[in-house]
Order: C-alpha cells, then sequence, then structure tokens
C-alpha cells in the first residue's frame, strides 16, 4: 500500500492564504487549503513523499505565522480516496470534454469521458489550471490538428489521456513523480487506451535528458519558477502551440517573457483571479 508525510496545520483563515504562498515559494509543493464552512479557521494540509519529511519540515515552520495545531502524520492512499470522493465529481470542460472519478458512472457518451482515479496524484479538472490545459487542448486540437503531444508534469495523466482521446496520434507525458507515473498509466487503461498509446516516463525538467521529440503541443502544468526556469528547453520541445500553466496571477509576465525572449508570441491569457495560464505560439516563418 502507498503512502505519504502529511503536514496538517489548523490557522486562522485570514492568514491562510499568506501562509500557502510562502509554502509554494519555499518549499515548492502545493498545498492544499481547506476553510471550514462557517468558521474562523483554515486546515492546510501539505504533503511530503515521507513521514520523515513532513517532521523535518514541522520543526522548520516560520515563528510569523500562528497556528492552533500541527500534525506530522502518515497518509495513505485510501485517506486520499476518501478525500476526493468528497471533492471530485463528474465535470463538463470545454465543448467536449467531461471529467469522471472512477467510483462515478459516466451518465452518458455525449461528451468524451475522462475517466481519473487521482490517487496521490494532481489532476481532476476540479482545479482552474488543469481546466485551463484541457480546453486550451480542445481548442487546439480542432484548430491545429496536431499529431504529437507532451505533457511535462503529467500527474494523474489527464492532459495525455485527453490528447489521445481528442485524436492526438503521438504522446509523450512525464512526471519527476515515480507515483503518477504508475497512476498514469492505470489512468490510460481505465480509458481503453492500450499499453504504449501514450509513453509514460519518469524525469525531471530540471535536468537533461526528459526531452524525447519535439510535439506539436506541449503542455506544462507546473509551478512558476519550474517553467521559468525549464523556460528554452520547453521551448525547444515546442514545434507549435505551448501551454503553460500552475502560474499565480502575479507571476504571469515574469513566465511569458521567459518564453517571448525565446521567440515565442503570446497569443492568449486567461486566470481566476488566483492562477493563470498563458497560451504561446511559435511564429510562421
Ligand atoms: C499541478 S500538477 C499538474 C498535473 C496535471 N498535468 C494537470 O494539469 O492537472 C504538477 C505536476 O508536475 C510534477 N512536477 C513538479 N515539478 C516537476 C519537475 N521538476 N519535473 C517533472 N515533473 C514535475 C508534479 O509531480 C505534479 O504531478
Amino acid at each position: 500500500m502507498k503512502s505519504c508525510g502529511q503536514l496538517e496545520l489548523v490557522m486562522a483563515i485570514e492568514d491562510a492564504d499568506i501562509f500557502c504562498d510562502w509554502v509554494r515559494e519555499h518549499w515548492a509543493v502545493e498545498p492544499v487549503c481547506l476553510e471550514q464552512p462557517r468558521g474562523d479557521r483554515a486546515v492546510v494540509d501539505i504533503y511530503f513523499d515521507t513521514l520523515a519529511e513532513a517532521e523535518a519540515r514541522r520543526r522548520k515552520l516560520p515563528a510569523k505565522f500562528a497556528f492552533s495545531s500541527v500534525q506530522a502524520m502518515i497518509c495513505r492512499e485510501e485517506q486520499w480516496t476518501t478525500f476526493w470522493r468528497h471533492h471530485f465529481h463528474v465535470q463538463d470542460i470545454g465543448r467536449r470534454l467531461r471529467t469522471v472519478p472512477v467510483w462515478e458512472t459516466p451518465p452518458d457518451r455525449k461528451r468524451i469521458n475522462l475517466r481519473i482515479d487521482p490517487g496521490l496524484s494532481f489532476g481532476t479538472g476540479g482545479h482552474f489550471t488543469t481546466r485551463f490545459c484541457l480546453e486550451e487542448l480542445e481548442k487546439a486540437c480542432g484548430k491545429l490538428k496536431p499529431r504529437s503531444m507532451l505533457d511535462a508534469g503529467t500527474g494523474s495523466g489527464i492532459l495525455a489521456i485527453a490528447a489521445a482521446k481528442l485524436g492526438v496520434k503521438t504522446i509523450d507525458a512525464f512526471d519527476y513523480d515515480p507515483v503518477c507515473v504508475e497512476k498514469c498509466a492505470e489512468n490510460a487503461a481505465l480509458n481503453h487506451l492500450g499499453k504504449g498509446r501514450i509513453r509514460f516516463y519518469q524525469a525531471d525538467i530540471l535536468r537533461d535528458g526528459w526531452m524525447k521529440r519535439p510535439a506539436d503541443v506541449v503542455c506544462a502544468n507546473i509551478l512558476t519558477h519550474v517553467l521559468i526556469e525549464a523556460a528554452p528547453a520547453l521551448w525547444r520541445a515546442t514545434k507549435r502551440r505551448l501551454l503553460l500553466t500552475g502560474i499565480r496571477e502575479f507571476e504571469g509576465d515574469s513566465v511569458a517573457d521567459a518564453f517571448v525572449a525565446g521567440g515565442a508570441r503570446e497569443v492568449l491569457r486567461d486566470g481566476d483571479g488566483e492562477w493563470c495560464g498563458i497560451v504561446l505560439d511559435r511564429p510562421k516563418t
């Protein structure tokens, strides 16, 4: 059975956003923040590979934040499943797509059903960043008819699976987290995509060797500092269109600038007030 380390903190709602920003900036992980209905407390959960790491991080919490409770604990995959059962439901996205958790029956076949078991991975369609990529991927598939797609930081595999179901022939998808890579293969099977239809592999975008071949459309839903550091390589991997997200709204310009400096043309930017996504094209020569 898979497990990971979890740091659970309870704090005043008004401090939670600033604390979550601090976690993203200093620990480069994405916290899950749940606000208690009608309460004045927020529960922030942060996940690490091991309990030892969660405990080490607990000792490094900055004194400037006040917590009413701090707990480092083991999180088992079955606990995540319970979490997702409360937070992940059937959702229509774009004109044709629909995300369907593995424990729910797809309502009909009027949309392209993306069946997902998130397990410990990110990527259900519930977050703006995933929705943005799915919507823009659907548009790109309609307009550009891409033959190849690359999904950097694939998480649950949701974007790669959508690309396959939208008709893209050649798909590469990688994540540095081996648990995600395993889950992606399971999710591809859940969607009746034969073994090898999508090439999933483990790689770190900040190290050499992750790019197997350039693709017509590239998606990267990873945090800002990673996108900026990987910008030259990501742009080299892009033949026609690059979809970027995982970016806070106030960081949008710095990400766009890193790619425009390499020759990209920004064609669209969208956001939900907190997160934003950027679409970049390779100008025709
Ligand atoms: C926000 S999730 C995106 C998941 C999915 N693509 C989606 O759009 O919902 C970011 C993913 O990128 C992966 N990731 C973060 N840093 C990475 C790196 N340096 N190299 C490869 N993958 C990375 C994480 O493990 C995580 O699965």
